[in-house]
C-alpha cells in the first residue's frame, strides 16, 4: 500500500460520571467530568484503495471489520458523507490509553476523535452539533440507548450538570477534593446493562422507577454539594447512589469490593462509574495524602490500575 506523507491527528479525552448513570437515561440528572489523563487519538493518512484500520483489535480493511466496530465504521462514513468525500484512498490509525468498556467513555471518544481527524485531513469545518450527531449515532451502535452524556462529556472540556435534551449546566467545585479512579480490570457490560435495567423497569416499574427517582435527586442534591465545597455531602451521596445502582443490577463484585476497600481506607463516598457490571469505580477524599492512601488500597486489593483526579481541573 502506497503511504503518503499527508495525514492529520484527532483527539478526544474520556470522561467520569459522577452521579446518575443509568438513571440519566430515563431522563434524571446526571453529573460528569472530562477525564483527561487518558484519551484517544486517530491518525488519518492519504493511501490508495479501500479504507484501513491499524488499531489494537484490528488491523485490515474497514469493509471487514468485526461487528464491534459497526460504531467506528458509521463514524467513518457518516463523517465522509458529511464532507462529501468518497469511502476510499484513506488509512486511519488509532491509539489508546483509555481501557475499553471500562465505563470511562472510550466509544464515544473514539469516535470523536475518528470525526476530528477526517474533518481535519480534508480541512473543513463542522458544527459541535454535527460532531454530537455523528457520536451519538456510533453510541447507539454500542450501546443502544445511550443519555448523550458520554457524547457530550468526551467532546466539550467542562464539569457539567446534564439532564437529556435539556441545555447542560456547567459546574465549579468550591474547594478541593480528589477522585480516586480504579479499574476492575474486567471488561464492563453497557449494552446489556442498559437493557437489563430497561427489562427491570418493564417487570417492575413501581420499584424500579422509584430506584431511579432517588437516583436523580441525589443527582441533583450532589449538584449543591459541588456548589458548596461539602464534599462530605457528596461522599455520603456516592455512597448511597452506589446501593441504588446495586438495585438495578448494575454493579458486581468486583465493584463491590473496591467499593467497600475504599470507605475502609477512609474515602468519604465511593461508587460504580459507567454502565457497570466490571469496568471502573470512583471515591471521593478530601485531600491528596487521603486519596494516596485510598489508591494504595485499592491497588492492594488488585485494581488493575488506579487514577487520583484532583476535581475541579488538575489531574
Ligand atoms: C454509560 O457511561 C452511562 C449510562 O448511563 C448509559 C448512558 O447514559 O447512555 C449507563
Amino acid at each position: 500500500m502506497e503511504i503518503l506523507t499527508n495525514s492529520t491527528v484527532g483527539s478526544a479525552h474520556g470522561k467520569i460520571i459522577l452521579m446518575g448513570e443509568h438513571s440519566v437515561v430515563y431522563g434524571e440528572p446526571a453529573i460528569a467530568v472530562p477525564f483527561e489523563a487518558v484519551g484517544i487519538s486517530v491518525e488519518t493518512t492519504a493511501s490508495k484503495g479501500e479504507i484501513t484500520i491499524d488499531s489494537n483489535y484490528y488491523q485490515g480493511s474497514l469493509d471487514l471489520v468485526p461487528s464491534q466496530l459497526d460504531n467506528l465504521k458509521a463514524t467513518i462514513h457518516r463523517t465522509l458523507d458529511l464532507v462529501e468525500k468518497p469511502y476510499q484512498d484513506l488509512h486511519l490509525a488509532i491509539q489508546s490509553t483509555i481501557p475499553a468498556e471500562r465505563g470511562m467513555g472510550s466509544s464515544a471518544a473514539v469516535a470523536t476523535a475518528t470525526v476530528r481527524s477526517l474533518v481535519n485531513f480534508f480541512n473543513k469545518e463542522i458544527s459541535q452539533e454535527e460532531l454530537l450527531d455523528i457520536v451519538n449515532e456510533a453510541e447507539k451502535i454500542a450501546h443502544g440507548n445511550p443519555s448523550g452524556i458520554d457524547a457530550w462529556t468526551v467532546t466539550n472540556n467542562d464539569f457539567v450538570y446534564y439532564v437529556k435534551e435539556a441545555p447542560f449546566e456547567k459546574l465549579t467545585f468550591k474547594g478541593t477534593a480528589f477522585i480516586i479512579v480504579a479499574d476492575t480490570g474486567q471488561t464492563g457490560q453497557t449494552l446489556k446493562a442498559v437493557s437489563d435495567v430497561a427489562s427491570l423497569v418493564d417487570h417492575s416499574p413501581e420499584i424500579m422507577e422509584a430506584v431511579i427517582k432517588k437516583l436523580g435527586k441525589l443527582a441533583h442534591k450532589s449538584k449543591k454539594a459541588i456548589k458548596t465545597g461539602d464534599v462530605h455531602a457528596l461522599g455520603r451521596f456516592m455512597s448511597r447512589a452506589h446501593g441504588h445502582l446495586k438495585k438495578l443490577t448494575v454493579s458486581n463484585d468486583a465493584l463491590d469490593l473496591l467499593v467497600e476497600k475504599a470507605l475502609d481506607a477512609g474515602a468519604l463516598g465511593a461508587k460504580l462509574t459507567g454502565g457497570g457490571r466490571g469496568g471502573c469505580m470512583i471515591a471521593l477524599a478530601e485531600d491528596y495524602l487521603q486519596a494516596h492512601r485510598i489508591a494504595s488500597q485499592l491497588k492492594e486489593a488488585r485494581a488493575d490500575k488506579v487514577w487520583i483526579y484532583e476535581l475541579g481541573g488538575k489531574q
